[in-house]
């Protein structure tokens, strides 16, 4: 049963984000953790506006979640209708081999999450609220994080680290696909950086931490995680009692000294509605920092402005959320343990 305001909310998606024409091929692209019943509605909504509007399945990966290794492998089929798409509603497959390259193309997609929950999610995070002052917020925080010398985060919990901007651009991750944008992810919005940042410091973590392993997948814990960083290299990871060796377990079994470097990304969630529920949602929680471990080059595919030292290549991904940060862009405070200052936005 999918929720009856769903059709609203996707005409939303399909109209105000993806900015559909009627001449524009639209493929609905899924796999079997999504109902069907969801991703018709987006099927639906682009034969209504003219679209000629094609649906693809495909099986899910063998290991599900971000960062999951090894990646999906489409069948050759569903990614030649990517290629031969104007538009694409996407999900699960971002981390698909190969779509990155399709996206690089010219191909734009929209990224609406995932799973059985997907329509109750967006009609709260992307129906309701209003994701145009969303949107000019976000860019706005871009701007203004782009034009500072120097990003500091702390937190009562513990965290210290200084961000020498020298370099490092801030993308707003409004959720929008506006002016030639080819990919971004629902809901709105996650302004920040998307690059490997090789600073020095602590993080501490007290929200969800998210990694790819069967007993894990994503999970508040119960007592914060201390990571730190020496020059975007982890030299160390202590805290909660059950998801540290967990995660420790997991990203030794890589053999591979890529998967403790980072942060490859640090954003800030601005969704009101957000709940901390599941990714993606989870990372648009207004007012919590999302720092992103390890691989940022199948996204950097996406953001196509990166340059190559920027870039972390490895075999997965993890991420970790702090509930109340600080963040002091230069000498403007511009969060205050977990809340946004809007006057610093004017
Ligand atoms: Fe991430």
């Amino acid at each position: 049963m999918v929720l009856a305001e769903f059709y609203k909310t996707a005409q939303r998606i399909l109209k105000d984000v993806v900015h559909l024409k009627p001449e524009e091929e639209l493929v609905v692209a899924y796999d079997s953790r999504t109902p069907h019943e969801i991703m018709d509605v987006f099927r639906q909504v682009g034969i209504a506006m003219g679209s000629p509007t094609t649906s693809v399945t495909f099986p899910k990966p063998p290991l599900t979640g971000k960062g999951a290794w090894p990646r999906a492998t489409l069948p050759r089929a569903t990614l030649e209708a990517l290629r031969s798409a104007d538009a694409i509603v996407g999900a699960g497959v971002t981390y698909a081999e190969g779509v990155g390259d399709v996206i690089a193309a010219g191909h734009r997609m929209i990224s609406p999450g995932m799973g059985p929950q997907m329509d109750e999610i967006l009609v709260r995070t992307v129906g309701e609220p209003d994701i145009f002052k969303l949107r000019d917020e976000a860019n706005r925080i871009a701007e203004l994080w782009t034009d500072a010398k120097e990003v500091k985060i702390t937190s009562k919990e513990g965290t210290n680290v200084t961000i020498d901007k020298s370099g490092y651009p801030a993308f707003p991750v409004n959720g929008f696909l506006d002016e030639g944008e080819l990919w971004d992810t629902l809901p709105p919005a996650q302004p920040g950086t998307q690059d490997y940042i090789q600073l020095s410091g602590t993080f501490v973590f007290d929200g969800f931490v998210a990694f790819q392993s069967p007993e894990v997948g994503w999970q508040v814990p119960n007592q914060p995680i201390v990571v730190n960083v020496e020059e975007g290299e982890v030299t160390d990871i202590s805290g909660d009692k059950v998801l540290v060796p967990l995660l420790k377990t997991h990203l030794n079994g890589f053999r591979d000294p890529s998967v403790f470097r980072g942060p490859v990304h640090i954003n800030l969630g601005t969704n009101s509605n957000a709940r901390l529920s599941k990714h993606q949602e989870m990372e648009r929680v207004r007012g919590i920092i999302d720092c992103g471990w390890a691989d940022n080059s199948v996204l950097s595919k996406f953001m196509g402005k990166h340059t190559k030292s920027r870039v972390n290549t490895a075999p997965t991904h993890w991420d970790m959320l702090m509930l109340r940060p600080s963040v002091f862009l230069d000498s403007k405070q511009l969060v205050k343990d977990g809340e946004i200052l809007t006057d610093a936005l004017k």
